[in-house]
């Protein structure tokens, strides 16, 4: 049996504009000492899928286990064998990032000395020395960020589950928790982690669930689902939006699938089998005809390419309506503005359309 189960969970929450549908039935198993990523756009109920796996929100129906317990009946015995980093930091303001690592210990009933020298381990860890003696408060996002993944490591738990844990991290930092992630998985523990990157759960995930929606809408290793996208795409982005459809004969002679251009037509995609060779052969097409460039380039397929080859819509709603269509050079994810984008995110999604 999988370390964690989910089955049918469906959760709806009532709000003034009529109830929501947070999840609509949704089935996952996560084999013990390995990593499964849940990806989804904003709204497809990531959070709420570890809230309830986490017991801070009761199902409406479906059954849930962790390590063979209900989460339902018996939350007590669940928290005992967890550890959970939300995708808001919880955090003590008054207290030092080190104060916060020593609390939480304490809270778990380990004694004095052993939450300090547990405290400090993870100061280490996360890279926070310099911050552990100041308070919180005076914290950046990001550090903020650190210190409640440390927490939910202070009692080394079997099962991590981690909300968006890279969001609002620097380049740095984030690689730094993969390494961190990738450690504690070969120590032995599961961890469930969200995403919006697809990047990401190929780095980290051994499986990764793709949710729209509340439900699973697709399940694999990274390349499996790849597979079911394509590979690389070749993007290429005029300075005069009049060569679209000239771009657009030149690209499918070498893609594979549509075309996908953005609502403005300067940029332009398509799949494509052999990477650098079609490249090669669009740019020297493009060349011929006198097509001037501003940016041109190859990409791996990310969350938005999955979402459109799956379901046919963009990744977000409102990105769909803003650009009449899935174009492949948009470049926010965050269409419902639940939270503002950081500066990791800008730059991550800046590097993934030049790749
Ligand atoms: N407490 C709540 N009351 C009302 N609606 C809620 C509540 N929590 C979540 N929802 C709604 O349930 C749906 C799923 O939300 P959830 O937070 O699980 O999504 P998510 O995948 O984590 O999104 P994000 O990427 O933005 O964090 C959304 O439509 C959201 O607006
Ligand atoms: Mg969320």
């Amino acid at each position: 049996m999988a370390i964690i189960e989910a089955s049918g969970l469906t959760k709806t929450y009532r709000s003034k504009s009529g109830p929501v549908h947070a999840l609509a039935g949704l089935d996952l198993s996560v084999p013990e000492g390995t990593v499964t990523a849940l990806l989804g756009p904003n709204g497809a109920g990531k959070t709420t899928t570890v809230k309830v796996l986490t017991t801070l929100v009761t199902p409406d129906s479906g059954t849930a286990t962790i390590d063979g317990v209900d989460v339902v009946a018996d939350p007590q015995a669940t928290r005992r064998s967890i550890g959970v980093s939300g995708q808001y930091a919880a955090v003590d303001e008054n207290l030092t990032g080190f104060e916060n690592l020593e609390m939480i210990g304490r809270l778990y009933h380990l004694g004095r000395r052993t939450a300090r020298q547990r405290a400090r381990e993870l100061i280490e860890v996360f890279d926070l020395a310099e911050a552990g003696d100041r308070p919180v408060k005076g914290f950046s996002g990001g550090m903020r960020r650190r210190i409640d993944l440390a927490g939910a490591l202070v009692m080394n738990p079997r099962v991590l589950f981690l909300d968006e844990p890279t969001t609002g991290l620097d380049p740095r930092s984030r690689l730094a928790l993969w390494g961190i992630i990738e450690g504690l998985v070969s120590d032995g523990a599961t961890v469930l982690l969200t995403t919006q990157y697809l990047e990401e759960a190929d780095q980290l995930a051994d499986d990764i669930a793709v949710i729209d929606d509340g439900t699973v809408i697709a399940e694999g290793t990274a390349d499996e689902l790849k597979a079911q996208v394509g590979g690389h795409r070749v993007v290429v982005t005029l300075v005069d939006p009049a060569d679209a459809d000239a771009v657009h004969t030149v690209l499918q002679r070498y893609g594979v699938g549509a075309v996908e251009t953005s609502g403005d037509r300067r940029t332009s995609g398509i799949a494509v089998e052999a990477g650098p060779a079609a490249l090669q052969r669009v740019l020297a097409d493009l060349g011929a005809a006198g097509i001037e460039l501003h940016d041109a380039g190859m990409r791996r397929p990310t969350l938005d390419d999955v979402f459109l080859r799956l379901t046919g819509h963009a990744a977000t709603a409102d990105e769909a309506a803003a650009t009449g269509g899935a174009g492949p050079g948009r470049s926010s994810r965050r269409g419902r503005g639940d939270h503002g984008a950081t500066s990791a995110d800008t730059a991550d999604q800046a590097s993934e359309r030049v790749r």
